[in-house]
């Protein structure tokens, strides 16, 4: 039985199709002070999916309601993080900083026997969960919605990080060169882009990150390809997390077209991750 999490309704329902699984009746509701209460009723064991990103911190309390309301009678609970919130602060950047991502690993620890998580931003986050947890990489699925006559395309991701992603998305598509661009972030809110050696005049260029969060990092590569005469800019991110004002800043950059997976349901979300994490279940 797959549990969705009030934030990841759409993935779960294509995960229960894929796996031919029912979907629990989840209820979500919120007492007068602002509490939450996440059930789920007729439920009579065997295994579960629970499937919540936790997009939010009252995601991730749900998230710990679920596993709990069905922890009892559940033959497994498998816990499948599609995005993993706080993921990114995963060392003590600052002295007096918690580690954030173990923090809420170790309690999500305590409700399941496994964990799945779609391309987190560092797969050494998946050591802080005290169960197992693996890493599922759900990148090549945004080679789908680009289009079939792409111009001698060329695959970029914004920093030497993301590198493999840009090749998951190529090798997915099957023709193109890869390549990234340097990065340096000035503050939470802007980076500074050095352009990668490619020519990019008159070709395609096809973005790929692991997340799109205030969209800094995206538009400004968007820039760079302009002013290098690229022909059109296709910006693909698992995690369309497009926080504050992100869309509107890749639209002013110039952007083709923004492609995202339903790791985080929002209106560019076009592919769904569910096959990919379908394999590890
Ligand atoms: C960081 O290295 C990540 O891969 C993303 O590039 C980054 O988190 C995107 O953030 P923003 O959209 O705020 O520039």
């Amino acid at each position: 039985m797959i549990v969705p999490g009030s934030a990841s309704q759409s993935l779960s329902a294509a995960l229960a199709t894929e796996l031919g699984e029912p979907l629990a009746p989840v209820e979500f509701d919120r007492f007068p002070d602002g509490e939450l209460m996440g059930r789920v009723p007729g439920f009579e064991g065997g295994r579960v999916v629970v499937v919540a990103s936790t997009v939010s911190s009252d995601a991730h309390v749900e998230l710990l309601q679920l596993q709990d309301a069905v922890l009892e009678q559940a033959d497994e609970v498998v816990t499948v993080v599609p995005y993993m919130g706080y993921a990114r602060q995963d060392q003590r950047f600052r002295e007096g900083e918690p580690i954030s991502a173990r923090a809420v690993a170790k309690a999500v620890s305590t409700g399941t026997d496994r964990v799945l998580t779609v391309n987190p931003h560092e797969t050494g986050i998946c050591d802080f969960f005290t169960v197992p947890c693996e890493a599922v990489d759900a990148a090549g699925r945004l080679a789908t919605p680009l289009p079939e006559d792409l111009v001698d395309p060329l695959f970029l991701s914004p920093d030497a990080g993301a590198i493999d992603l840009a090749e998951s998305v190529r090798d997915a598509y099957g023709v193109g060169e890869v390549d990234y661009f340097e990065k340096t972030r000035l503050s939470s809110t802007e980076v500074e882009l050095t352009p990668s050696d490619a020519a990019v005049e008159n070709r395609d260029a096809v973005l790929v990150d692991d997340i799109i969060a205030t969209g800094s990092t995206m538009s400004e590569a968007v820039r760079h390809l302009h002013a290098d005469g690229v022909r059109a800019v296709h910006v693909t991110t698992v995690h369309p997390m497009l926080a504050t004002s992100a869309q509107t800043k890749l639209a002013r950059a110039g952007v083709e077209a923004i492609h995202g997976t339903d790791t985080i349901e929002r209106a560019v979300s076009d592919v769904s991750a569910a096959p990919a994490i379908a394999d590890y279940l």
